[in-house]
């Protein structure tokens, strides 16, 4: 007789963030910009950046060495780091961050997301599990938003902090708490430029040095565009995966958004017909981490008291690409280190 399949299950979860703290009052006083425009717009108070000479992979091992502590591991099969501020361009990051773990020889890679990027991993996660290949994945986001954001550039220095979070998964059952029940993702190519980083890659470098700018190098987003898809797809992500796993919208204790702007996730919220109180929101003490930004809120979620044993959580994100992603589990007895 078939088996049926093994499921991810969540074992453990551990966040880092750099020491450098940056309150809205630091950025009014060196930018045209106050405290009360950033409360108002995103609910965003302070956000952390690395210092200068830092990686996206420090914070990345860190995070992971306290998330193979929350699990009580020593070792995995594979390690999956979702990033878009990778150490160097070209290699992936994910094999350093295997090798400063002590974990050098398992399968290690990249995966580009953007801010949907945990999700993405987790669906690919899942995937290794499920095939029976693999019976545990470290699987952190970390991003340095910080080192390609445009400095004087009020829009999105006032948005984007640093940090990491990561979560191990084991293989197990699918009612065991822990388990991911189902995931959903999608993307919409033809919206890539309302978050871009127009230079670096390919398409310019062909192109000759010269079609190099300064701006290009540098973080892009058309904000108020991404917000509306944000929405909409976050929305959306969340009715689909609850179709996928039979639950309905009352069944989920916690909606875990990325945390991208306050009120992006007060309207999927009261769109969704749930009350205000469903939404974990960290927004106001990280700002948006990107690929870190689900994992580090559910670290936050573990510590605070939020997510506990049988609760039923959804994850939604929208990212650039566009990106967006949606995952259903039911949350393990675990603790944050
Ligand atoms: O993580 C991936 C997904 N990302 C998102 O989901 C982000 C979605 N977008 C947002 O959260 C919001 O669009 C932002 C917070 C980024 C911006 O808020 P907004 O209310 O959409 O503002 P806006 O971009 O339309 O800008 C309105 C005005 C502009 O001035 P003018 O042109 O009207 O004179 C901006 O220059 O606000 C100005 N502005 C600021 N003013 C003070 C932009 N940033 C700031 C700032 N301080 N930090």
């Amino acid at each position: 007789m078939r088996r049926s399949r093994e499921f991810a299950v969540v074992a453990g979860v551990g966040a880092s963030l750099p020491s450098r703290l940056v309150t809205n009052e630091e950025l009014a006083s060196r930018m045209d910009t106050s405290d009360e425009w950033i409360t108002t717009r995103t609910g965003i108070r302070q956000r952390f950046v690395v210092e200068p000479g830092a990686a996206t992979s420090d914070l990345a091992v860190e995070a992971g060495a306290r998330a193979l502590k929350s699990a009580g591991m020593a070792a995995v099969d594979a390690v999956l780091l979702a990033t878009t501020t990778p150490d160097h361009p070209c290699p992936a990051t994910a094999p350093s961050v295997a090798s400063r773990l002590g974990l050098t020889g398992v399968p290690a890679f990249d995966v580009n997301a953007v801010c949907s990027g945990f999700v993405y991993g987790l669906a690919v996660a899942d995937g290794l599990i499920a095939s029976g290949a693999f019976a545990s994945v470290l699987l952190i986001g970390a991003d340095t938003f910080s080192t390609i954001v445009d400095g004087d550039d009020r829009a999105t220095v006032s948005v984007f902090g640093d940090g990491a979070g990561a979560c191990v998964l084991r293989a197990g059952r699918s009612d065991e708490p822990g388990a991911v029940l189902g995931v959903e993702l999608g993307s919409d190519g033809g919206l890539r430029e309302l978050i871009i980083v127009p230079d670096g890659g390919s398409r310019q470098r062909s192109a000759g040095d010269s079609a190099a700018t300064v701006s290009g190098k540098y973080f892009s987003m058309q904000g108020k565009a991404v917000y509306k898809h944000a929405v909409r797809r976050m929305t959306q992500a969340t009715l689909d995966v609850l179709d996928r796993v039979g639950w309905s919208v009352q069944d989920v204790d916690l909606l875990v958004g990325h945390q991208a702007n306050k009120r992006i996730l007060d309207t999927v919220v009261a769109g969704l017909g749930m009350p205000a109180d469903r939404a974990l929101v960290n927004v106001d003490r990280v700002g948006n981490t990107a690929a870190a930004s689900i994992p580090i809120a559910l670290t936050d979620g573990v510590a605070s008291g939020a997510l506990r044993e049988g609760r039923r959580v959804v994850l939604t994100a929208f990212g650039g690409g566009a990106s967006w992603g949606a995952a259903a589990l039911v949350w393990p007895d675990i603790a944050a280190t």
